[in-house]
This record gives C-alpha cells, structure tokens and sequence, in this order.
C-alpha cells in the first residue's frame, strides 16, 4: 500500500510533491459529433522524493500509451474515477527539478453545463452547437488531466483547433491564426500565474461592440448574431467598473484584455474566467423595449460582481475552498460599491439589506454552516455557494467596513491585494492585513463571524436611565443557541447626530442613556427611541422591550427613521415573530405603522414580510387568512394606487421598481381588482404585443393575474402564456412566462407546468423559474411529482447547484 498508487485514494487534496509550473494545451472540439481531444504538456516542478505524479482527471479517456515525463515511460497508469485522480507511477524515483509531463487524451462536449460542454442555439434559422467551459468549481478536471485545484497556481498556453468559421476565445488575446482548409488552428497568448478553474474556452458564432477603458484594456461583448445592441449596457457598466477597480484596488486590471459573452445554456448567473466572463443571457443582455428595470439592476450587479472577481479572486485567489467566501461575499460587497457609484438613484446600499436579509434568514437555521466551512472531496464544494457565502459573507465584510470606517477598509484592501497578487490568500492572511494597517483586533472580532455559524440578537431593555443588552444565538424555531460573537454594537437616541459605537464582547453589558443622548431632545422624554444597529450594518437583530418597541413604532410614524433602519425593525419583527419571541398582533400593529411608506427599498422587504405572513397563515390560522389577506392588501393599496399600471415621464427607476412588486404583491395576495385589471391589460397584450399598456416591468403582474384566473376548465390564460413563450426570442420574457406557469390555484395545472419542465421546450438551466412560482394550492401535488421524479431530476440536474432549488422551492422553509 504504501508505494501502491491507491495510498493517493480518499484524499482532500492533492499530494504536494510535484506542482505544475505551465501548461501547454491543445484542443480540438467537434462540434458536431459533441467530443473533443487533446493534448497537454505541462512543466511540472517535482520538490521531493516521489517515484508518482499524482493530478486529477475525470470523465476523460487519456491515451496511457502516449504519457511520458522528460524521456521516461510509466510503469504504472491508473484512474480512480471516484477520487478523479490520475495516478502515474514510474520505476524509479523522479530527480529534484523540473521536467515537462506530456500525454493525449479525449473526451465528450457533455449536456450538464460543466466542464466542456455543448449549449445549443439558432442562428440564421438554423440550429447550431457551441462549446464552452464551465470549470468553477472543480470540473477544469473533465476537460484535461490537471492539479486542479486554487492554490495550483500556473500559467497557460493553450491552442485550438477549430472550424475556420468560427469565432474561439479564450482568456488571453490571439497571437497567431492558421487555416488549413475547414479546421483553423489558433494560438493565444501564455497567460499570467492563474488558477484552473478560471480557465475558459467558447468556440461558437458570434458578434461584438468594443469598447476599452481609461488604460487602454480592450473589453468586448460579445452577443448572438445580430444583438450587438443588448450588450450596449453591459459594456458600459463593464468599462467603468474596470475603471472603478483599478483605482478602488490601487492595482490595474491583470490582463490585456476582457470578454464578456452571453451563452444560452449556462448553470449559474455568470462565471468570473480571467479575461473571459460568461454570463446567462438574462444577466448580461439588457434591451431597452423587452427588458424591465429589474432586469437592468441584474445586468449592472453581475456585470460589476464578476469584474470584481478579477482582482479579488483572480489575481488574488483562496487557498482553498474553505476560503470561497473570500471570493464570492467580497465580489458581492463590492458590486454594490460599484454600482452605487454608477447608479446613485438606485439607493444601492439599502437594497444591500436584501443580501444581509437572505443572510440572516438561513443562519437561523440549525443547519446552517460557518462562513468558513472544511471540505473534504470535490463534491462537497457545490453545496457552499449559498447564502452563507455570498449574503452573510457580503454581510460581515459591510460589518467590518462600517467598524474599521471606510478609508482605513479600502486602504488595507489594496494592500492585501498588492501583497497576495498572482498568489493564494487564506480567510487569516486577510484579518491579518486588516489588524496591521487598522491596529484593531480584527482577527479575534472576525473569527467569531467566520469560524461560528448562526449570529444573536441582542435583547434590549430599558432599566431605570440604564440601556440593558444581553446577547442569545438567534435561532428561528425559537430555540436558542450557544453561540457567543464579539458584536459591534451601533446606537442611537432620538436622532441620529449622537452616534455610540462599542464591542459587546460579553454575555450582558449595560450603559448609560446619557452616553449615547444628543443635547436633549426637544420633544422631551414622551417620543424618545433608541434604534440599534444603525442603518443595519451589523449582522445580528435586536429585540427591543414593549416601551422601546412602541418609541420605534412612533419614530416610524413621525418618519424619524432612516430607511435602512426601517428595513431592520420590520425584518426583525417578522423574525422574532416566526420564533415565537413576540406575537403576531404586535407584527401586525408594527405593519400598520408603513402604511404611507412610498419608498421601494423599504416597501420591498414590507411586501415580502406580507406574503410571508400569508403564506404561514394559510397553514397556522387558516379561519384568519382572509381577513389577514384583507389587512395586508390595505396596508399595500395606498402607494399602489398612487402609482398606478401606466408609466409617468420622467418617473424615477425606484419607482417602476416599486410598480411592478405592488402589482405582483397584489395579485399573490389575491387582491381582485389588481388581479382584473391585470386579465384586461392581458388579453389587450395579446392582441398587439406592442402595446403601451403592458411594458416588460407589469408584465409578470399581469402573467400572475392571468394564472390566478386558470383552470382545467378555463385554460385559455394558459395556453396563451404558452403561445407567448413560443413566439418570443428574448430569454427575459421567456423567464416571465416561466416564472408564472406554475402559479394557477388548479393542481392539475400545476402538475402541467412542472411536467412541461421535462419538455424539450425549456432549457436545463430554466427549470428554476417554473419551480419558483408555484401556488399554495400546488405545494402538496409539487411535492408528491418531485418525488415520483426524483430520480429523473437527479440524473439531469445533479451536476450543477442547479438541482438545490428542486428542494428550495417545494420544500421551502419560511
Ligand atoms: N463564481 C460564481 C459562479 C459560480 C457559482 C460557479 C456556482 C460555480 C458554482 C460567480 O462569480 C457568481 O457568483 N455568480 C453569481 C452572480 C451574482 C452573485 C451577481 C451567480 O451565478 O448567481
Ligand atoms: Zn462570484
């Protein structure tokens, strides 16, 4: 065993005795039989005794006859599939030094949207295969023999073979082009030190617009044939937040140049490749008549995330996966540092509470994870780009900035990514960078948000002049944890001018009203609140006791607040209901106090609160439903009917925004005069598709009226959503469609719109917008089809993090 190559079976990661220096690869896909081959030479560095070269492989037939490393031939080649790993064993120990590993191999162009894969489209009338890569997070593996994983760093040459007219990228700019006949073959430059699974490829027909930024960095979109005009937007957001990057990082954009390219079949939103970023369409293409202002905040979002990830996940990169938060919560903070310097009018910083919201949501459940989680296999890695990751990660990083204030932040930002450039950086090396240039204890404050899943709430008790806390871990089945974090605890009394800032490090801690009280308030001590977590920059929420419950009631009443603070309280609220810790009537009571609420980033977060509160009274008072329902649509109707179906000139993009979740919050809660004006505007639409009366951003509303008014019997409504989905091009009005299918109270129709998924009509990468509009009425029938097809859904989905919104969705927790 122990000089057998299966003492490499079982292991996390990959021996380190031998580490790969370059890579020169060559590929060939055929696009029409869907396989490709290759041949890989890679300058390894062998750094101790070994008579093996361990790497991974999978899914590929590699030619053992053709492996040599310098002028040696393996004694022994063998492929443990489930450890997909390529064990090489030579007959006598390998010299200190490096020496080139070369070997052929093929594969197939796979229809699971990973590693190299086929994705169809239609051109000039035509259907037709392209081949792209998908590799994060370890599928690099499926496409060559490769040590694939983040801390492997080397750099890449490859080569492709490719049909003459066909446009192929990969992450560095062509150097060279030869054409033999109907096969090209293309040479791209060595790129810098970089990770496998941000290498990428696209062979396939396309156009591009250019543009390039203030250094000169040439940056493409590249489109369908004939769409060039969708990417006018990406590109613009691209170029400026290049632009933004470098200075923000203080360190200038790695590469020479950047693509950005729509693919029609793709897993994940988009998917940062160095110099190369692939989107869905639905999140880089933005067309001004078919898309909705939603949809341009999408494109905006991903567009800045991924630039992000060039410097901070690409230059910079984890050490291993345990760190993927580093990656993603960091891309994330940032996008909205982006985009809010793009597009002050969103208020982008308090649509941050979305993230922070989904966040505290998953954390309070017992299964949560730590930010910083171990794996252990390959296969472990799927299940951590959650909301853990991205939203808590995004949370705590926004913590930190607001504790260490936002200079400092970015300062020692730049610095960490001066120092880590072109190499790996662990969750520690970032405290550590943080501690030295703030000289605060960065490192023991972090780790209780990093290394501990879940956060507190702080309950919060007026006692005599004195402001009692007492930390507990929140938990939402109303149990409560053991946890322990050091918070950093913001307040505020009666205005926000008075600020007192300090580290709650114990259980309890108590101070003084007059430390944190502005001159005395005018208004005497009868309209006094206090609010913790300002603006909701701390990951954790606070329950307040009935006398400082009712001052924040009244300080919402007299618009004191700010809006992220009123975003906080009813999140809490609502929260701390669902545990038990306060009751139902004093959530209701605290809603009513939004009822002139006429901001969209605060009304967001009521209505979802809203149809929570339906939903769970469908099931807990079901005699109360309707009068809830009643209570709610009220609460709603005022800023609605303020706004109205048509669009006013001149209207701001917070206000469409707040249009179309009126109207959807409307429909779902079964307001019938939302739900028939929506029917009226419909059957108009489908008549004239051009007309004005039903623009891209009340179209859902309308699709859900629609459906709430379907049945067996009467589904017409259906068909003609169908009809729609089949005549329209544009992948945004296809997810609208999709996105209401499975919303009719009838079950049969649910059951239809769920089978239809199976259709060869709905792409793989589609499924999860049928799954997310399923109706009350249809949970149970959804939940006995899921799992009759389990099966089914597990062989087609199981390769992406695709098939977790299968559970999501039916299986939803509050
Ligand atoms: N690195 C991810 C893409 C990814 C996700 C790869 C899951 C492998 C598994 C990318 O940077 C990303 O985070 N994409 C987001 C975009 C969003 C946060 C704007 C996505 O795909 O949803
Ligand atoms: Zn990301």
């Amino acid at each position: 065993m122990a000089d057998s190559p299966a003492q490499f079976r079982g292991q996390a990661r990959l021996p380190r005795f031998a580490a790969p220096l370059r890579y020169d690869l060559r590929l060939r896909p055929d696009l029409a039989a869907c396989t490709f081959s290759g041949a890989a030479a890679v300058a390894v560095a062998v750094s101790a005794p070994t008579r093996f070269l361990v790497l991974n492989a999978a899914e590929l037939d590699v030619d053992r006859a053709s492996i040599r490393f310098q002028d040696l031939v393996p004694t022994d080649v063998t492929q443990f599939e489930e450890d997909e790993i390529l064990v090489i064993g030579f007959d006598r120990e390998l010299t200190i030094g490096e020496g080139v590993l070369a070997m052929d191999f093929t594969g197939t162009l796979n229809d699971q949207m990973r590693g190299f894969y086929r994705s169809k489209y239609v051109c000039n009338g035509e259907s037709r295969n392209m081949a792209v890569t998908q590799f994060e997070a370890a599928d690099a593996r499926r496409c060559f023999p490769c040590w694939d994983e983040p801390a492997f760093k080397a750099k890449f040459k490859l080569t492709l073979e490719v049909p003459s007219d066909l446009i192929a990228l990969s992450n560095m700019p062509v150097v060279k082009e030869t054409v033999s006949g109907p096969i090209k073959t293309v040479y791209y430059e060595e790129s810098p030190l970089m990770s496998t699974y941000l290498v990428a490829i696209v062979v396939g027909l396309f156009d591009y617009i250019e543009s390039s930024t203030s250094e000169g960095t040439k940056v493409r979109v590249y489109t369908q044939v004939g769409k060039t005009n969708q990417g006018t937007f990406a590109l613009d957001v691209g170029v400026k937040s290049l632009d933004l990057y470098k200075d923000y990082f203080a360190t200038p954009y790695p590469l020479p140049k950047l693509d950005m390219i729509a693919i029609p079949d793709f897993a994940a939103g988009a998917m940062e490749n160095y110099g190369l970023v692939t989107y869905r369409e639905t999140a880089l293409l933005y067309d001004e008549l078919q898309s909705s202002a939603s949809n341009k905040q999408q494109v905006a979002i991903t567009v800045a995330h991924e630039l992000a990830h060039q410097w901070f996940g690409n230059l910079v990169t984890m050490e291993w996966w345990t760190h993927l938060w580093l990656n993603e919560g960091f891309a994330s903070w940032v996008s909205y540092l982006a985009v809010d310097s793009l597009f002050p009018e969103w208020n982008n910083w308090t649509q941050f509470l979305d993230e922070t919201t989904s966040g505290l949501r998953l954390d309070a459940l017992a299964e949560s994870h730590p930010i910083e989680v171990e794996i252990n296999h390959a296969s472990e890695i799927d299940a951590i780009f959650d909301s853990i990751s991205y939203d808590k990660g995004a949370s705590v990083i926004r913590m930190l900035q607001s504790y260490l204030g936002a200079e400092r932040f970015q300062k020692a930002l730049a610095s960490y990514i001066k120092k880590y450039a072109y190499s790996n950086a662990k969750t520690e090396d970032l405290w550590a960078v943080l501690e030295e240039e703030s000289g605060e204890p960065v490192k023991d404050l972090m780790t209780t948000w990093t290394k501990q899943q879940g956060y507190p709430v702080i309950y919060a008790k007026l006692n005599g002049q004195y402001l009692e806390l007492e930390q507990a871990q929140f938990l939402s089945d109303g149990s409560s944890g053991t946890g322990m974090w050091i918070v950093p605890i913001t307040s505020c009394c009666g205005s926000y001018d008075a600020q007192k800032k300090f580290l709650l490090k114990e259980k309890t801690d108590k101070m003084h009203i007059k430390e944190f009280t502005a001159s005395q308030s005018s208004d005497g001590d009868k309209n006094i609140w206090i609010k913790l977590n300002i603006d909701q920059t701390g990951f954790y929420r606070v329950k307040y006791d009935d006398e400082l419950a009712a001052g924040l009631v009244n300080a919402i009443k007299a618009k004191k607040l700010s809006l992220m603070d009123k975003i906080g309280i009813v999140e809490d609220s609502y929260a701390l209901s669902v545990a038990r810790k306060q009751t139902l009537t004093s959530l209701l009571r605290l809603l009513n106090a939004y009822h002139d609420e006429s901001d969209y980033t605060v009304l967001s977060h009521v209505t979802s609160v809203c149809l929570s509160i339906s939903k769970i009274s469908v099931d807990a008072t079901p005699d109360l439903n309707n009068d809830i329902k009643k209570l709610l649509i009220n609460l709603l109707l005022p800023a609605a009917i303020k706004l109205g179906w048509d669009r006013k000139d001149g209207e701001s993009h917070l206000d469409v925004m707040l249009r179309s979740l009126l109207l959807i919050g409307l429909v779902r809660l079964g307001h019938n005069e939302t739900i028939n004006e929506g029917v009226r505007r419909f059957h108009i639409f489908f008549e004239d598709r051009k007309t004005s009366l039903l623009p891209p951003d009340t179209r859902k509303a309308a699709y859900l009226a629609v459906m709430r008014t379907v049945s067996m019997s009467n589904r017409s409504g259906y068909d003609a959503l169908l009809k729609i989905y089949r005549e329209t091009a544009e992948p945004q009005e296809k997810s609208r469609v999709l996105g209401s299918l499975s919303s009719s109270p009838d079950k049969d129709i649910v059951l239809e719109a769920l089978n239809f998924m199976f259709t060869d009509e709905v792409r793989n990468q589609d499924s999860y917008y049928i799954l997310g509009g399923i109706s009350l009425e249809g949970r149970d029938v959804a939940w006995t089809w899921l799992k009759t097809n389990w099966d089914h859904v597990l062989k087609t989905w199981n390769s992406s993090s695709l098939i977790s919104d299968f559970i999501n969705s039916i299986v939803s927790p509050v």
